[in-house]
């Protein structure tokens, strides 16, 4: 069975978008892999040196992954943290990894531009430390976005170069993993392409179903349709794209008519989207209020899933210190 990783940084709540763009395909994954989904609360000091409350931040990622669906009875879920293998794999691999290459990795170059008063060391060996984050388990698929391609790059010849230098097969090369159609782009609510972390482009999980509705009703809209079978403007297309997602095909075919033949009010429209997406964002929300009312379970739910998390990790570090040399305990 291949070994699937995926991370997640604890910065704010899960939105639809991540929903139908990755999470409801982990959840499927679950049951086909060796899955490890992590919450990378270390990555999260490069750019936020002294969080707020991590554990908090954390334990807010766990619930709302849990409330979708990941189960830790079949795939291993843990806080990156609670890892400290991780440490030394980071380690062995900055000491070949080389400053010209991190240098040219963008969202360094980004983040030094936007950070120039913080530009530490942990941000320029993040990919680094992605890179341990993955090869300690020896994971041959890692579902990213476009963003992460070339952190990926560098996994990939952090695998490969330890392989070359020290002449094993230690490490299977991570490749990017591509849910194709099944992942669902679900488009913002301020008429740009794609939901992100804004309080009037998105909807989060555990939005009440009041906010929801308000949300939605405020959606970027035109003054209607002009003549009759035209093209929709993106504003409208996405509002569409959004109904296709979380509403019947009928709902779909009603509404479709009515910007056919003119007489669409959006006002309707909204109605009935905000109405199917709190049909499907109440149980998750449930969920999630169950899962966040009760702390003590889910740090017992972490340490489970760190536990699973560092005997995979010993298991590869082992090797790696006889691969270079070190005393094996
Ligand atoms: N860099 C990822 C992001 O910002 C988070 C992450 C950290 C990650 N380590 C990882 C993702 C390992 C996949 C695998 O989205």
């Amino acid at each position: 069975m291949d070994t699937v990783l995926s991370g997640i940084r604890p910065t704010g709540h899960l939105h639809l978008g991540n929903y139908f763009g990755a999470v409801r395909s982990f959840v499927k994954m679950q049951n086909e892999y060796n899955c490890y989904f992590f919450i990378a609360d270390w990555h999260s000091l490069t750019t936020h040196p002294t969080p707020k409350n991590i554990q908090n931040s954390t334990r807010t990622i766990l619930a709302e992954y849990l409330a979708c669906g990941l189960d830790p009875e079949k795939a291993t879920i843990y806080i990156q943290s609670d890892v400290v293998e991780t440490i030394e794999l980071y380690l062995y691999l900055n000491m070949n990894t080389y400053l010209g290459e991190l240098g040219r990795v963008t969202t360094f170059k980004e983040k030094a531009r936007q950070q120039p008063d913080n530009v530490n060391a942990g941000l320029f060996t993040y990919p680094t430390l992605m890179a341990a984050d993955i090869l300690q388990h020896r994971a041959k698929w890692v579902p990213v976005g476009k963003d992460q391609e070339q952190n990926m790059e560098m996994a990939r010849k952090c695998a490969r170069r330890f392989n070359n230098i020290y002449k094993t097969d230690l490490f299977p090369e991570p490749q990017n993993y591509y849910f194709g159609a099944e992942a669902l782009k679900v488009p913002g609510l301020d008429g740009s392409g794609k939901m992100g972390k804004s309080d009037g482009n998105c909807i989060y999980l555990c939005d009440e179903e009041k906010v929801v509705r308000k949300k939605v009703m405020r959606a970027v809209t035109d003054n209607g349709p002009q003549s009759p079978n035209s093209e929709k403007p993106e504003v409208i297309a996405n509002l569409f794209k959004m109904m296709s997602i979380v509403s019947s095909a009928d709902t779909l075919q009603y509404f479709e008519e009515k910007w056919n033949d003119c007489t669409l009010r959006y006002g309707d429209m909204k109605k009935q989207l905000a109405e199917d997406m709190v049909n499907v964002l109440n149980p998750i929300r449930e969920r999630i209020l169950e899962f966040s009312s009760d702390p003590a379970r889910l740090d017992k739910i972490a340490a489970a899933g760190a536990m699973k998390a560092r005997e995979s990790a010993s298991a590869t570090l082992k090797e790696v210190r006889r691969t270079i040399g070190f005393r094996v305990y």
